[in-house]
């Protein structure tokens, strides 16, 4: 038995969700109207304090989580014009991520639905960005196509019913946003990587640079990207071997279309096998306008629509956790006490679990 309020049916539970992320670097919180109506969203980035390091610091991101919290917070009760007494339903990313990081948002919200009365939800953080596209679109049709493309993740899912998610392909090494990030790292471009290769590549020739592609067997579904990172970082230690400069911009380039290539071709095969009329793009790489025009164009070639949020709501935001957390209350998956961050959580979790 929940320790959390159900007194209410879940439409009315459901009725004013106050949302909180921090599974990563970002201290987010939001109020979201009935599930789909973003009342107020904000976002604390940490990536200036990260920066310096080249990638985030666990540590030190539960730190900022923990300092930034209630500021964050108050600001999103504020912008909604509501009050605490307002709220009818806590969600809160429970995992995937860093542990420290997601344990201060999954106290904050334990402590804050116990001392409300109000019910809890735990939501998926990989969930939670494939519902970002319900935010923004009122015609998804399910079962849904996805491809999530973040820093952590690069899945293919089927979401066959709100609550039910199939993994049909996923990363076998490194994420896509991760290949992003540690390229341009090497390349000496700075932390998050992925604007800053799309924003060179666009003055570069995607054409340049031979860069292996993985298409692994061919009907998987799966991906990787070792090699492809390999392969740039073995590119620049030749040419700084051999004192030539590299053309940064081709390079960027280069290794965009590589990614892009894989992850168009594969999700277009998806389609073609689920029999997929819609295809919902999530996750912060979905942010990456060239992925974006290269996949809608192969998808439309046969009939597929593709789907994807704005920027804004590609990145870590809770936003995102509301929406889910909405679907997942009228469900009537809410959670108990035991309610714990879990760092290697599988996507389609139910709370119990
Ligand atoms: O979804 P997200 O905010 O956090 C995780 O859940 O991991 O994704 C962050 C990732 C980073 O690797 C970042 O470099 C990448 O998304 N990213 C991009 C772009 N914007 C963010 N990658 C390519 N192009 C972009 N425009
Ligand atoms: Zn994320």
């Amino acid at each position: 038995m929940s320790i959390f309020g159900i007194k209410k049916s879940r439409e009315e539970a459901a009725e004013l969700i106050l949302a909180l992320e921090t599974s990563c670097d970002e201290t987010s919180a939001a109020v979201i109207l009935r599930g789909r109506d973003i009342r107020s969203n904000i976002i604390a980035s940490q990536v200036n304090t990260h920066k310096i390091f080249g990638g985030v610091v666990p540590e030190i991101a539960s730190r900022k989580h923990m300092d930034n919290m209630t500021r964050v917070v108050e600001n999103a009760l504020q912008q909604a014009g509501i009050g605490w007494g307002d709220i009818t339903a806590l969600a809160v990313t429970r995992g995937p991520g860093l542990v420290g990081a997601l344990l201060v948002g999954v106290s904050y919200a334990k402590g804050a639905a116990l001392s409300l009365g109000i019910p809890l939800v735990g939501v998926h953080h990989i969930e939670g960005h494939i519902y970002a596209n319900f935010l923004v679109h009122d015609n998804i049709q399910l079962p849904a196509l996805c491809l999530v493309v973040s820093g952590g993740h690069t899945h293919l899912v089927q979401l066959q019913n709100h609550g039910e998610l199939h993994i049909l392909g996923a990363t076998r090494d490194d994420a896509a946003g991760e290949a992003f990030d540690k390229i341009a790292r090497v390349m000496g471009l700075g932390y998050p990587g992925g604007p800053l290769i799309e924003q060179l590549a666009k003055q570069g020739d995607a054409q340049a640079i031979d860069l292996p592609r993985a298409w692994l067997d061919s009907n998987s579904l799966d991906f990787s990207f070792s090699g492809l990172k390999s392969a740039v970082i073995n590119y620049l230690h030749r040419a700084n071997q051999r004192g030539e400069e590299v053309n940064k911009a081709d390079l960027a380039a280069s290794f965009q279309e590589a990614v892009v290539h894989v992850v168009t071709e594969k999700t277009r095969k998806a389609a073609q096998m689920y029999n997929a009329k819609q295809v919902l793009l999530a996750g912060g790489v979905a942010a990456n306008g060239y992925l974006r025009s290269r996949l809608q164009s192969s998808l439309e070639q046969d009939g597929v629509t593709l789907l994807y949020p704005p920027p804004l709501l590609c990145t870590d935001n809770a936003a995102m956790i509301g929406c889910a957390g909405y679907y997942r209350l009228m469900l009537g998956d809410t959670a108990s006490e035991a309610l714990n961050a879990v760092p290697y959580l599988p996507l389609g979790s139910s709370q119990g679990i």
